[in-house]
């Protein structure tokens, strides 16, 4: 079975690609590089022992991807590619609408034109807003507070659209809650090129010393320590999540279906710092300063849907998340010895 990646040197990209390859697939990559590294892919490759086929195009580029799927023959495509960052998202709205949905419908026009219909999204918790209870549901009310979200929202609904008009579609739209963690080999892991938005990345170059203090955004929410709470979902779960509803897709079911990835578990932030510190042997100084705008207090999945027809459930503890993503630093940061 051949699969299209695209996005796949990316964070969740590439763990993908690991989980795919390690379960038999045959992968093809294309990203544009514009938040990833090549290396990524060799490191992919080492340790898979594998190498996956690797074309440098922009999804918007119709024509170098026509020529991709002329290439090759797909069953199915994984769509991580897109730009996610929400400050930047709501600095730059066009951007974010031209990159994530013109290439989307660019993908999805040329999967049709080629008669790949199978379909796995990337999508987001975001999509739910604030919601009014957790643990969130799939049925429940969606709605976006920023372009990064809408984008997901638009891309969501042009998906059951294409699914409506024709049932040949298998469609799976994953609503990701907080990805974190990296691969336990230490060599792939999130890598983001600018001052880190999410709290993983943050607090893992707080430990590692390149950077001085966490923001602690809040200490005044209804929360078991006031800070926000989060489901935070290992990234390996996160990949073996999508080799799951391959095999789902692959068996034919027909139509658009939606699932939460997470773990069902919110964490604080708090209790998050305390376990990177175990995690690390390392303190993080951090200072509580006024709320983020647009951050809400709870977030965590109901993911028993997707445990009932994935046959997926996430096993990795916070504890392992904080291990690998601090092993994953240390490498990376190649600065500090790693016991
Ligand atoms: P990432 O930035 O690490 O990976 C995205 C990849 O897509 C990058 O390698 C980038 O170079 C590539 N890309 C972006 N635009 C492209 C384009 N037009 N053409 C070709 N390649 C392009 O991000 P990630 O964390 O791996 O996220 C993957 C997907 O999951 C994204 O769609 C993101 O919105 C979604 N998501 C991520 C999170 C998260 O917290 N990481 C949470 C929910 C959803
Ligand atoms: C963010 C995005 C969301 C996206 C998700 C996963 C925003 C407003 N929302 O959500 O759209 O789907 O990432 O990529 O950016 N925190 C700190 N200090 C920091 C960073 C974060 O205290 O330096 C806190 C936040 O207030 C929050 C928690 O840590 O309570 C997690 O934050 P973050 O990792 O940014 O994820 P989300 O806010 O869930």
């Amino acid at each position: 079975m051949q699969i299209l990646v695209t996005g796949g040197a990316g964070y969740i990209g590439s763990h993908t690609c690991v989980e795919l390859i390690k379960a038999g697939y045959q992968v093809v990559v294309v990203d544009n590089l514009c938040n990833s590294k090549i290396s990524v892919l060799d490191r992919v490759a080492t340790i898979t022992g594998t190498s996956l086929p690797f074309i440098q195009i922009d999804l918007r580029d119709r024509e170098s991807l026509e020529q991709v799927f002329s290439e090759y023959q797909f069953d199915a495509v994984i769509h991580f590619a897109g730009l996610k960052a929400v400050g930047e998202s709501v600095a730059e709205p066009l951007r974010y609408y031209d990159n994530n949905v013109e290439g989307s419908l660019v993908l999805f026009q040329v999967m049709a034109a080629h008669g790949v219909k199978n379909l796995v999204f990337s999508s987001s918790a975001t999509v739910y807003g604030d919601p009014a209870t957790v643990p969130i549901l799939e049925d429940f009310p969606l709605a976006a507070t920023n372009p990064y979200g809408r984008s997901k929202l638009m891309i969501e609904e042009m998906l059951r659209d294409v699914a409506t008009s024709d049932p040949a579609w298998c469609i799976a739209l994953l609503r990701y809650f907080n990805p974190a963690g990296a691969h336990e080999s230490g060599l792939i892991g999130e890598d983001p090129n600018d001052i880190p938005n999410n709290l993983f990345p943050y607090v893992a170059q707080v430990a590692s010393g390149r950077r001085e203090l966490l923001s602690v955004y809040g200490d005044d929410y209804p929360t078991i320590d006031g800070t926000g709470v989060r489901d935070y979902i290992h990234v390996v779960d996160l990949a073996i999540g999508h080799v799951k509803t391959l095999v789902r897709l692959l068996s034919k079911e027909a139509g658009v279906m939606a699932y939460n990835l997470g773990t069902g578990c919110g964490s604080s932030v708090l209790q998050m710092i305390q376990a990177f510190e175990q995690a690390s042997g390392r303190r993080i100084p951090y200072r509580i300063v006024a709320r983020r705008p647009g951050d809400i207090a709870v977030c965590f999945a109901d993911a028993s849907l997707a445990q009932r027809e994935l046959n997926w459930r996430a096993e990795r503890s916070i504890e392992q998340m904080c291990t690998d993503s601090w092993r994953w630093q240390a490498m990376s940061e190649d600065r500090f010895s790693f016991a």
